[in-house]
């Protein structure tokens, strides 16, 4: 991966500071910028390195109102400076192994692993019922876009995730493939306004556990 060169705050900051935008200014974003948050989300790890996200970026004014209109008329789809359209591909697997394992060996996959993994894949996904694949590809889909999201952070942007779409909707206005399965829609841009109240988070002690569940972590 490219070093990053626009860098604005450490990771750290990134997190603490991140909020759901609610609202954003549309200034256009350079597409440098752009590129750079989608290498991160492309970065991102996968089960056996299957990569089955796939993006599509809206910028165009027609095409985010279009957007908008399929995601129960959110203002900030209109207003963010890009939304990236975080999809899963039901397919990608069968297509990509082979791609998959040329780059693992390129970077030195062992002869007998790849032999293994071409099976294993198979084995396990050709299984999966379509609600499988779709929790599957959740899981894939929105490590890759917290990646982004946090690399658009550290940028200097703002960001809105949003699950508030209707399926059917953005594929029509998308013209997405029927194997595609949409998942979370990311605004990137600048803050208009002022930000969302900090709805806050709950006590380490009400979520996390030691050893087993019920023991406090100390
Ligand atoms: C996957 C995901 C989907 C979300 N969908 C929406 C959405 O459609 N519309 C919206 O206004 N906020 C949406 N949110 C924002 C959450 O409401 C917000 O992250 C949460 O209230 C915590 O606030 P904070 O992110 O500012 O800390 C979504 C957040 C996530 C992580």
């Amino acid at each position: 991966m490219r070093v990053m060169t626009k860098i604005k705050k450490t990771l750290a900051q990134a997190i603490a500071d991140r909020r759901a935008t609610p609202s954003f200014d549309g200034e256009p974003i350079p597409m440098e910028d752009l590129k750079q948050i989608l290498e991160a989300g492309l970065h991102a790890p996968s089960g056996y390195n299957i990569q089955p996200w796939r993006f599509v970026v809206v910028r165009s004014p027609e095409q985010k109102k279009r957007l908008r209109a399929a995601s129960y008329n959110q203002a900030k789809v209109e207003e963010a400076s890009a939304v990236i359209v975080a999809c899963g591909d039901t397919d990608g697997w069968r297509r990509d192994v082979d791609l998959m394992l040329k780059h693992g060996r390129e970077g030195g996959m062992p002869e007998s692993y790849a032999a293994q993994v071409k099976a294993s894949v198979s084995n396990y996904l050709s299984s999966f019922s379509t609600e499988q694949m779709r929790g599957w590809l959740n899981k894939m889909v929105m490590l890759s876009f917290t990646h982004m999201m946090l690399m658009a952070e550290v940028m200097g942007y703002d960001t809105a995730p949003m699950e508030g779409f209707e399926q059917e909707k953005v594929h029509e206005v998308l013209k997405l493939p029927m194997s595609y399965w949409v998942v979370a829609l990311l605004g990137v841009g600048h803050l208009k306004g002022s930000d969302k109240y900090d709805g806050g988070r709950f006590e380490m002690s009400h979520s996390v556990f030691a050893e087993e569940y019920g023991k406090p972590l100390k």
